[in-house]
């Protein structure tokens, strides 16, 4: 760049900065934000559940352009875009195969909070404003599969609807409410549409907003649980930190690569993901009159939809889903172990850990497939181990032989 230009350059960010705090925010939150040196591949997720959200908002503002929401012209106008719109079947896939991936990639990030116990104090509202994401992020994702229209769309849309109903007095005029219709219908599709493109996204972007602030606030964890804070030099820098900008932006690109190497493959090659993102029935029409032979929801709605049908009364199974959801804001709570991460944890943990990641993935493959009898069996065996992980929590997490927290990071 020439001397004048970036001159220039420096005289306009000067400009703007004797008007609005720039560096001040850049050196907040970049170049003078000290993150934990060890942080490793687990810490990839945050920023990459960023990513995901910018591209489902891009990606979802140029399919809002061609998409029309209404019951006689949704299914047709997703088909239009599939074929006529030019680049439409990138968008729209990139938008599906994106939703999965917004699944995976906040499954993993919760995940290593379990496992360096970033949930625990002082990151406690962290983890629940996380948890209100997850909670939005379902809603987002549940309404937005109505929008194709598709068979799978309506029943199951019309299916987790009609759970409210079971609710004792208000149900039916709750799940009434809701549809705005007798059955899914018109009005419902409507509304989602709003939802779905202007309301939950809104919420998300704030909510992320405060996450982000929250974390800049107690500072990120990492996978020793050691609080680098407690430990500065006399320039008041964390021995154990290094500046976010430019360490981590960096790294984060390596993940970001590394991401969308996968995503790519997954959106050019498979991109129903084998029926898993895009349902077999969804290419056909909705219609109210045909019940298709076997209703479920997406993937990364089964563990839940799975414990929900694992108990065998109606009102009660919505309770326990709702449950299962819900037990995962206390966590902060209901571990009193006296070490944060995995790596100082005993084997007690480490297997009861493992029980649950098991119980975990076999519910969402449970939930997939027709309730046979023994498909029960085990959907029962595994919703009391998943329930066991987190209300044994306050005892077993005390029980467990720990190790001593190291003084400093360290890498492995
Ligand atoms: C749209 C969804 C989300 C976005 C964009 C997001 C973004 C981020 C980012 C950028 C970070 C810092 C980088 C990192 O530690 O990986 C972070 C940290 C964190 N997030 Fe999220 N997050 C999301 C959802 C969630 C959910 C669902 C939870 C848990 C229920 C959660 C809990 C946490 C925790 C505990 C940390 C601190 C981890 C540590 O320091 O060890 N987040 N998040």
């Amino acid at each position: 760049m020439s001397n004048r230009l970036s001159d220039r350059l420096l005289s306009l960010r000067d400009w703007v900065d004797a008007r609005f705090p720039l560096m001040h925010l850049w050196e907040d939150h970049l170049t003078k934000y000290y993150a934990p040196k060890n942080l490793n591949f687990w810490y990839y997720f945050g920023s990459l559940a960023l990513l995901v959200l910018v591209i489902q908002i891009v990606t979802g503002i140029f399919l809002t352009m061609n998409y029309k929401p209404t019951a006689e012209t949704a299914f047709a106008s997703v088909e239009y875009i599939m074929r006529d719109v030019n680049w439409g079947w990138l968008i729209r896939y990139l938008h599906s195969t994106g939703a999965s991936f917004f699944f995976i990639v906040v499954y993993l990030h919760m995940f290593r909070g379990l496992l360096y116990g970033s949930y625990r104090g002082p990151r406690e509202l962290l983890w629940v404003i996380g948890m209100g994401l997850f909670v939005v992020l379902m809603a987002e994702a549940f309404m937005g599969y109505l929008l194709p229209w598709g068979q799978m769309s309506f029943w199951g849309a019309q299916v987790i609807i009609s759970l409210f109903g079971a609710i004792p007095y208000i149900g039916e005029d709750l799940a009434l409410w809701i549809r705005g219709d007798y059955v899914v219908a018109d009005a419902t599709l409507n509304r989602f549409f709003a939802f779905h493109v202007i309301a939950a996204p809104l919420v998300l972007i704030g909510l992320v907003v405060l996450h982000i602030v929250a974390l800049h606030s107690v500072g990120s964890n990492n996978p020793d649980g050691i609080e680098i804070k407690d430990k500065k030099g006399p320039d008041g820098v964390p021995l154990d930190g290094i500046p976010f900008h430019p360490y981590y932006t960096v790294k984060d690109l390596v993940g970001v690569a590394g991401f969308l190497l996968i995503f790519a493959a997954v959106v050019f090659y498979a991109p129903e993901m084998g029926g898993y993102a895009l349902e077999k029935d969804n290419f056909t029409p909705a219609d109210p009159l045909k019940t298709p032979e076997h209703i479920a929801p997406v993937w990364y709605f089964t563990p839940f939809y799975a414990i929900l049908r694992a108990v065998p009364d109606k009102f009660l199974g919505v309770l326990a889903m709702g449950a299962a959801i819900l037990v995962l804001f206390l966590l902060p709570w209901l571990d009193r172990s006296p070490v944060k991460s995995v790596r100082q944890r005993g084997t007690l943990f480490k297997v009861i850990l493992g029980v649950f990641v098991v119980s975990f993935i076999s519910l969402a493959y449970l939930g997939t497939v027709p309730a046979t009898p023994i498909a029960t069996l085990f959907s029962r065996i595994f919703t009391v181990l998943y329930f066991a992980f987190f209300l044994l929590m306050p005892f077993y997490s005390r029980w467990d032989k720990t190790k001593p927290v190291p003084e400093r990071v360290t890498f492995k």
